[in-house]
């Protein structure tokens, strides 16, 4: 029985899950749907990335323990994925105890096998991309983020990344498909030819991570931390290793574009070092952009999945992300788009296709499936849906061989429409009215060569739309779709006399209001504020137009401060409301004008439930000014009015007792 091992990457801790992190994991639960369907043994593996400088700054930005903060934010990437009919196998924390184990065993192997040396480190530290960045000046910006780096004198471990160079390129040039698609091979390949320096591998200015074996003063890098997630959860170093012999080499390690180096370079170095079988496949998507930037916690243009979910279903997001972006590029998400896709694709698409033609069946033949009729005329028109189904057949997997999802999509629907259109052409519902044998015998040929498509079509895309697709088959009468075996998948199964169930509609139209609800959900949605967030304001690129979360005592957090260079990297400035009035159709928003001395800024401001424009016309407030520009219904918010949150999460604008100049900064 062939095996599929796939994962996803392991997700950062220090933010809430948004759909961008949604996205690589769909495209995995799709994959791994597909092969379970194709009879392969699959594991598919997902989890969280909880150690770090990061991690643990976010936490203490939040008022929590680390633990409890990772705890929590784990939870919440398990519970989405529940609620999207994630089918993972295995969710892997590397706060976790076998994880800690598999890691330990990793590096003493490598340090057994000559490759792990102590060293001197002074250089230059991105703690986001967790990057150590070459030949920058002090608090020079990350060649990744943009963000300062920090300056970091340690005595560390290294790895000797160096020693790696040739195999590494020879793997490329061996294995064409070790990488993908091939602009991120050339990238690698380039890179790697540029040569290779020694990694610092272990840090020992901060606790939170895994400790290295035999010197607990350093923990362990936490790329060569989170890396070995991979083998860590299939029992590598554990006194259990049977799922790793099974499973390992992983088949596909799906990631988004940003972490190809750490997949493709150091990923297989590591595991050279150790004497382990290579992952055979490394693929690299593109990033999802709202308003054309990455979506992204730090620039505040997340979307939350649950908004989606609760408006349209999970399986309007699936689709929409694998049919409108083109597997490998970067691609936008909108409202509007994802509404129509669903009202075009979904609504008018598969669902008005499954209800017109089971409900016909049901209504003139019993709910049976009637049996096609040889003799019938038109055979051209039903020879031709079939062969366009067979067809569909053969091109969805081949698609779907080369990750183009949106294109086998497209494929699958231009058989819906198809069939629509062989439908309307033939007139089902002309041929039932008439009572004899010639029309009887018509309708039953049309009808099971429009339900016999639709199987097929419903069969093919379960992976990518599993809830409505499952209802369907259902429907159908066939059964559950999840053990149907897709490789059998051909013409004519569909049995005659197939009883049918309840047909009811998969995917009711989505009315004109939805996309302003799925906005003001996301506009009204709390967000705490992270540690994560506070120093990337330093460069223009996090903007949000809320007030800032309740508090938590200081008491809960007495271990961890930041320092006074955090606190003023953030840029308060006293100014004065000169416009204040109510956003259209946004019950909580205000647009403001306010006067910075010397400047005027449009902010706009969740306050309009508890203060009335006119009351803040010549108010003096506080303005987050260094926050980079977002934009909210179409108006662009140029920083944040700084409020206290009371009960019930009211905002209550901060202010001053005596006169103060506008422009003045908080310090
Ligand atoms: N923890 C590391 C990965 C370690 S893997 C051994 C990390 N985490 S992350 O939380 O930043 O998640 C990165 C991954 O989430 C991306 O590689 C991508 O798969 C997904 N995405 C997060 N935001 C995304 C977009 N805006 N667009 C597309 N994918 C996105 O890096």
């Amino acid at each position: 029985m062939k095996k599929f091992y796939i994962t996803t990457p392991i997700y950062y801790v220090n933010a809430r899950p948004h759909i961008g992190h949604a996205y690589t994991t769909i495209a995995c639960d799709t994959m791994a749907r597909r092969q379970r369907m194709l009879g392969a043994d699959t594991f598919f593996l997902t989890g969280t990335d909880e150690y770090g400088v990061h991690v643990e700054r976010a936490a203490i930005a939040a008022g929590r323990p680390p633990e409890q903060w990772t705890d929590e934010v784990s939870a919440a990437f398990r519970q989405l994925w529940d609620r999207l009919g994630i089918t993972y196998d295995d969710f892997i924390r590397t706060t976790s105890e076998r994880h800690k184990r598999g890691v330990q065993a990793l590096w003493s192997k490598i340090r057994d096998n000559g490759f792990i040396y102590k060293g001197h480190y002074s250089g230059h530290y991105c703690i986001y991309d967790e990057l150590y960045v070459d030949s920058a000046g002090p608090g020079a910006p990350c060649p990744e983020c943009g963000r300062p780096t920090e300056t970091v004198q340690e005595e560390n471990y290294f790895f000797r990344l160096s020693a790696f160079q040739e195999k590494l390129l020879r793997l490329y040039s061996e294995q064409p498909d070790f990488i993908r698609p091939e602009t991120r091979r050339n990238e690698v390949v380039s890179f790697v030819r540029s040569g290779l320096r020694d990694l610092s591998i272990s840090r020992s200015s901060f606790k939170w991570g895994v400790p290295v074996p035999g010197d607990p003063g350093h923990v362990v890098y936490v790329w060569l931390d989170a890396l070995s997630n991979y083998v860590t959860a299939l029992g590598y170093g554990s006194e259990d290793p049977s799922r790793f012999e099974k499973y390992w080499p992983a088949d596909l390690h799906m990631i988004g574009k940003e972490i190809v180096r750490f997949h493709c370079v150091y990923w297989p170095a590591f595991l050279m070092a150790a004497g382990l079988p290579l992952p055979k496949s490394i693929l690299a998507h593109g990033w999802l952009l709202f308003e054309e930037n990455k979506m992204s916690k730090s620039r505040g243009n997340i979307v939350r999945a649950e908004t989606i979910l609760e408006v349209l279903g999970g399986d309007a997001l699936r689709y929409f992300l694998l049919r409108e972006i083109v597997f490998g590029q970067d691609g936008s998400f909108s409202f509007d788009a994802l509404v129509q896709r669903y009202n075009a694709d979904l609504a008018n698409g598969i669902g008005n296709l499954a209800s017109r033609t089971l409900t016909m069946i049901t209504r003139y033949f019993h709910g049976e499936v009637p049996y096609p009729s040889p003799a019938a005329a038109h055979q051209t028109a039903d020879d031709a849906i079939r062969k366009s189904a067979n067809q569909a057949i053969a091109e969805y997997q081949s698609l779907f061989d080369q990750y183009q999802f949106s294109r086998a999509l497209e494929l699958a629907w231009s058989l819906v429409a198809s069939v629509d259109k062989y439908i309307v052409e033939n007139e089902p519902w002309v041929l039932g009215e008439e009572a004899n044998e010639q029309s009887r015998a018509r309708l039953a040929t049309v009808l099971y060569t429009s339900a016999e498509a639709l199987r097929i079509v419903t069969a093919l895309v379960h992976p990518v739309i599993p809830q409505a697709t499952r209802r369907i088959w259902t429907q159908f009468g066939l059964g559950n779709i999840g053990t149907f075996d897709l490789s059998s998948l051909k013409w004519g199964q569909l049995q005659l006399g197939t009883k049918l169930g309840k047909v009811e509609p998969v995917f009711p139209r989505a009315d004109k209001s939805a996309v302003e609800r799925m906005q003001t959900m996301e506009e009204e949605a709390p967000r705490a504020a992270t540690a994560a967030e506070a120093p990337s304001q330093a460069k223009p690129s996090a903007g949000s137009h809320r007030t800032p979360a309740v508090p938590s005592p200081p008491s809960a957090v007495a271990n961890h401060k930041i320092s006074i260079d955090d606190f003023t990297k953030v840029e308060m400035r006293v100014g004065e409301v000169k416009v204040a009035e109510r956003v259209q159709g946004a019950d909580k928003l205000l647009r403001l004008e306010v006067d910075l001395g010397g400047e005027v800024r449009q902010v706009v401001a969740g306050i309009a439930e508890a203060y009335a424009p006119e009351t803040l016309i010549g108010r003096k407030v506080v303005i987050v000014a260094n926050l980079a520009p977002r934009k909210l219904r179409g108006l662009e918010s140029n920083g944040m009015i700084v409020a206290a949150s009371a009960e019930g999460g009211r905002p209550v604008l901060a202010s001053f007792l005596e006169d103060v100049p506008l422009g003045a900064r908080l310090k």
